[in-house]
């Protein structure tokens, strides 16, 4: 059976992020992941993907926007003083945690910068950068999408990709199971905002989000400040969701179009 086929048939993966951090995720189960999971993303494909590590563990994702700037979500560093700095890690260019590809880029932390205006009840302004210690050379960087554009993407599939939890979990059930140690990929599609408010009844979806859905796939826990991608093109950042793949409830992701000149004025 070949991957496609795999995909369609099976309750996929990924997944979203309800809030703030999830660590403690490894995943030494490797059938786990291929039934759960979807599938695994090839060596190469996506090397401007970043985990950030503390203690050695994932606990978000990240996209290599600049060869010294980390795209990825406020909520997964908004916490993080600089005197922490020391104790996260951002690796790149793997499919694995543990233990990393050869090849695999380490870097430190130099700055965190979250949007001043994030709220982490809202989740309005999920978006912050992370400034690497040093460049990374020989990594092409994901593309954003070009300065004034207001396409909307609805209708359009993306690639999610991470090494989040992999476990379906509707919005009502506590959020269990481990991070992946593997990197995972699926694909969802963008919806319009007008039916992800449907979804969301009791919170509102800004213009500032693009949400995105499929059958039995999404992102999830870990997930979080990863991207969405559509044609080799980053349109999100993993931001939030009610439960994983739950049907009723769309994942929902910070909208780049919308933070063009903050991300443009923060990796000056
Ligand atoms: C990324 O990893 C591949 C192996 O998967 C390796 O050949 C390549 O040199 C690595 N790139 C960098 C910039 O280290």
């Amino acid at each position: 059976m070949n991957a496609l086929n795999l995909m369609l048939v099976t309750i996929a993966v990924v997944a979203h992020v309800v809030s703030g951090y999830y660590g403690r995720y490894y995943d030494d189960n490797e059938e786990n992941d291929q039934i759960v999971g979807g599938f695994k993303a090839k060596r190469g494909n996506y090397q401007f993907l970043a985990a950030l590590l503390r203690d050695d563990e994932s606990f978000c994702g990240g996209s290599l926007i600049t060869p010294n700037h980390v795209l990825t979500a406020a909520h997964c560093v908004d916490y993080i003083k600089q005197a922490d700095y020391a104790s996260i890690k951002v690796l790149l260019n793997t499919t694995t945690i543990h233990p990393a590809d050869d090849g695999a880029v380490h870097r430190g932390v130099k700055k965190i910068v979250h949007h001043r205006n994030y709220n982490s009840e809202s989740s309005l302004n999920d978006i912050a950068i992370v400034t690497l210690d040093s460049p990374v050379v020989g990594i092409t960087v994901i593309s954003l999408p070009r300065i004034g554009t207001t396409f909307s993407y609805a209708g359009l599939w993306a690639t999610i990709i991470g090494f989040g939890r992999t476990q379906k979990t509707l919005a009502d059930e506590e959020s269990s199971g481990r991070g992946s140690n593997k990197l995972l990929e699926s694909s969802v599609k963008v919806i319009t905002n007008s039916l992800c408010s449907d979804m969301y009844v009791d919170t509102r979806i800004s213009s500032s989000m693009i949400c995105a859905q499929a059958d039995g796939t999404d992102t999830c826990q870990g997930d979080s400040g990863g991207p969405l991608i559509v044609h080799g093109t980053q349109i999100g950042i993993v931001s939030w969701g009610y439960g994983c793949a739950d049907p009723k409830y769309a994942g929902v992701y910070t909208r780049l179009t919308f933070f063009y000149s903050w991300i443009r004025s923060n990796i000056l």
